[in-house]
Order: structure tokens, then sequence, then C-alpha cells
């Protein structure tokens, strides 16, 4: 939204500065003239001239090229429910994608697995903070489930990624 409006507003000063410059080029007969207007003439009115259509320049490329730049991260951050992704927690999704993701349904990362519980519905049924519910997560990864609709492998995940996967979905499940 915000990022979007900035680029266009990049893009509106690189064409109002050809703009400028083809009016300019118009106005005075030609390019030959244009160019002696902004290389002769006074000091100071040159320099202000030559400084004006280089800011347009610059502005119009900068901009959305630090947008393009920040509009990447603020993506991977984001997730469903105003949820701000850690970078721990980004990794997570990356994980949940790769196997959870074939067995459950987590809306978060438009996952429709059937084989598992819906972790939307199952997972803020247990306990009432969330570091409960990555505790959790975390026991359950670590000894897999036999249950009723069927098995889940145990250690899919180890250390560090089973914490990563853990801390995702109990950010954003049921969100
Ligand atoms: C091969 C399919 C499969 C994969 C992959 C899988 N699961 Fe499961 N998961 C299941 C099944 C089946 C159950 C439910 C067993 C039952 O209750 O009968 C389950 C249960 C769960 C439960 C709830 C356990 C409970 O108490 O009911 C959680 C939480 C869970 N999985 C999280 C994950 C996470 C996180 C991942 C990725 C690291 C993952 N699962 C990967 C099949 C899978």
């Amino acid at each position: 939204m915000f990022p979007a409006d900035m680029v266009d507003a990049g893009l509106v000063i690189l064409l109002a500065a050809l703009g400028l410059l083809s009016a300019m080029i118009l106005f005075q007969g030609g390019p030959r003239r244009t160019r002696e207007s902004l290389f002769a003439g006074s000091l100071p009115a040159r320099l202000a001239l030559q400084g004006a259509i280089f800011l347009a320049f610059a502005f119009g490329l900068a901009v959305p090229a630090v947008i393009i730049v920040f509009n990447g991260e603020d993506q991977a951050a984001t997730a469903p429910g105003g949820v701000h992704l850690s970078a721990s927690e980004q990794k997570g999704r990356v994980l949940f994608a790769q196997t959870c993701a074939f067995c459950h349904t987590l809306k978060a990362s438009n996952a429709v697995g059937r084989t598992g519980p819906n972790l939307d519905v199952f997972v803020p049924t247990v306990g009432s903070t969330i570091a409960a519910r990555k505790a959790f997560i975390e026991s359950v990864i670590n000894a897999g489930f036999a249950g009723r609709y069927g098995q889940m492998p145990a250690e899919i995940y180890r250390g560090r990624e089973e914490q990563e996967v853990a801390e995702y979905v109990s950010a954003v499940a049921g969100k």
C-alpha cells in the first residue's frame, strides 16, 4: 500500500522530469538550444537547472529502488492476522512448507493437508499461552504421533529447526 504509493510517486517524478526536459527542448527551439541553456548562461542559473534535473532523476530512480528492497523484507515478515514474524519464525515458515504442510492445514501457510489435524483448530486449544503451545508442538515433533488419524513421523526436525517450526506454528495457528 504505502510502498506502492512511493514507487508511483518516484515514477511520477521521473516522468515529470522527462516532461520538463521535452518542454524545454520544444520551447527553446530544439535540443541544441536546450543544451546551450543547460551549459551556458550565468553560473547560478546553470547550476540550479542542472541540479533540479539531476535531483528529479535521482529521486525517480532511488525511491523505487529503496522501496523494492524494503518491500521484499516486509512481505517475508508478514503473516495473516497482523502477525509480524521474527527472523526465526520466518525460517520456521519455510520449514513448515517443506514438510508439515503436506499433512496439516494451516491458513497462514496456505497449507491444506488433511492427513493430520487442522492446526488452526487444534493448536489454539493447547494451553493458554504461546509459550505453552510452542512447547507442546516441540514435543510432538520430537516424539511423533500415532493416533486415530494415523501416523506422524518422529523427529522430522531437531534442535534449532524444531524450535523454529514450533515458534512459527504457535504464533500463527488460528490467525
Ligand atoms: C506424514 C504426515 C505428517 C507430517 C509430515 C506432519 N504431521 Fe503432524 N500429525 C500427523 C498426524 C496423522 C497427526 C495426528 C495423529 C492423530 O491424532 O491420530 C498429527 C498430529 C500433529 C499435532 C497434534 C498432536 C495432537 O496432540 O493431536 C501437531 C501439533 C502436529 N502434528 C504438528 C506437526 C508439525 C509442526 C509438523 C512439521 C514439523 C508436522 N506435524 C508434520 C501427520 C503429519
